[in-house]
């Protein structure tokens, strides 16, 4: 398997560190526009490959997609993140035109590749990699709802006092602070419904830390996170690597699906070899379709500005 990661800053970088730890990968080229700095990144991420034990050989290169050839998986990571106060879909105007010429040169060099979009505001890119490129809708996959999933259940576990491993949980919809929906009905605790264990005020303040999960961490850290978005990156190129058919809610670009068409938007979708294997419909109660249509609008606004 050879994964291409576009973007060598702080997610693409982390989303190769954890490709390289899990072993699973022939190659990871990384890619950036700052000259020298994928080559660099790729240099320190390969000295750690005696430390961690890992044969993943990691290169790097300045814009240059001939070493991206025949790419199984690509994750487009380029772009500008957001800081303190702003919302991802103010990174539009910046970003739009680099997902547009990545994508573009990724598939002139790997016809058959599988694109992962990470840049922001996601959904929007998504559905712009697809507008970029004549691929197939199952092999451009947008990547927000497993991060915003693993924030959720982190939240679910502080507030149960108990592993976030013990949690499940699921956000769908749009990956921004207002459109994410925190599943919180079919959130279970060992297979046993969270509302057994907290009460509904408490769940909904879960819900709402959720949404904002990102903004708070970007209020921390003068930038927007890039541990949990590589761990949610890598977690889908290894179950496309093992044709694992894992699922994750992620940005799919749907066609009747949902009662929704022409939009990328985050749902429950089966990740195998041959990327979106099914988009999985799941029954939703009145409010909560309400919540994904207002969702979807939101989106189409954005799409709007391409
Ligand atoms: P960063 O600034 O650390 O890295 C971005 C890299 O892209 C930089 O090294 C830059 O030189 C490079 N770049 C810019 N234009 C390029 C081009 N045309 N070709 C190749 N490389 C180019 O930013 P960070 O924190 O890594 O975030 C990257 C993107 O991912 C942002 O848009 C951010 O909002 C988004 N993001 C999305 C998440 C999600 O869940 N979907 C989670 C976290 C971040």
């Amino acid at each position: 398997m050879k994964v291409t990661v576009v973007g060598a800053g702080a997610v693409g970088a982390s989303c190769a560190e954890y490709i390289a730890i899990k072993n699973f990968a022939e190659e990871v080229v990384l890619v950036d526009i700052k000259e020298g700095f994928a080559e660099g990144k790729a240099m320190d991420l390969m000295q750690c490959a005696s430390l961690n034990g890992f044969d993943t050989k990691i290169t790097g290169v300045t814009n240059d997609y001939s070493k991206t050839a025949d790419s199984d998986v690509a994750v487009i990571t380029s772009g500008i993140p957001r800081k303190p106060g702003m919302t991802r879909e103010e990174l539009i105007s910046t970003n739009a035109g680099i997902v547009k010429q990545v994508a573009e040169n990724l598939i002139k060099n790997s016809p058959n590749v599988t694109i992962i979009v990470v840049s922001n505001p996601m959904d929007t890119m998504a559905y712009l990699a697809h507008k970029a490129t004549s691929l197939p809708k199952n092999k451009i996959i947008g990547m927000g709802g497993a991060l915003d999933s693993a924030r959720f259940k982190y939240r679910l576990a502080e507030a149960l006092g108990c592993p976030a491993s013990d949690v499940d949980g699921m956000v769908i919809g749009g990956h921004s602070d207002t459109g994410m929906i925190p599943l919180t009905r079919l959130a279970t605790r060992n297979s046993v419904p969270v509302s057994k264990f907290i009460s509904n005020d408490k769940l909904e303040n879960v819900k709402e830390e959720t949404k904002v999960g990102g903004a708070t961490l970007t209020k921390l850290l003068g930038t927007s996170a890039w541990y949990a978005p590589g761990a949610a990156v890598s977690a889908m190129v290894h179950a496309i690597a093992n044709d694992s058919k894992k699922m994750f809610p992620c940005s799919c670009l749907l066609d009747g699906e949902y009662g929704l068409k022409d939009i990328s938007i985050g749902v429950p979708a089966i990740i195998g070899r041959n990327g979106i294997e099914e988009i999985v419909e799941i029954e939703l109660d009145d409010a909560e379709k309400a919540k994904l249509n207002e969702s979807a609008e939101a989106v189409r606004k954005t799409n709007g500005l391409l």
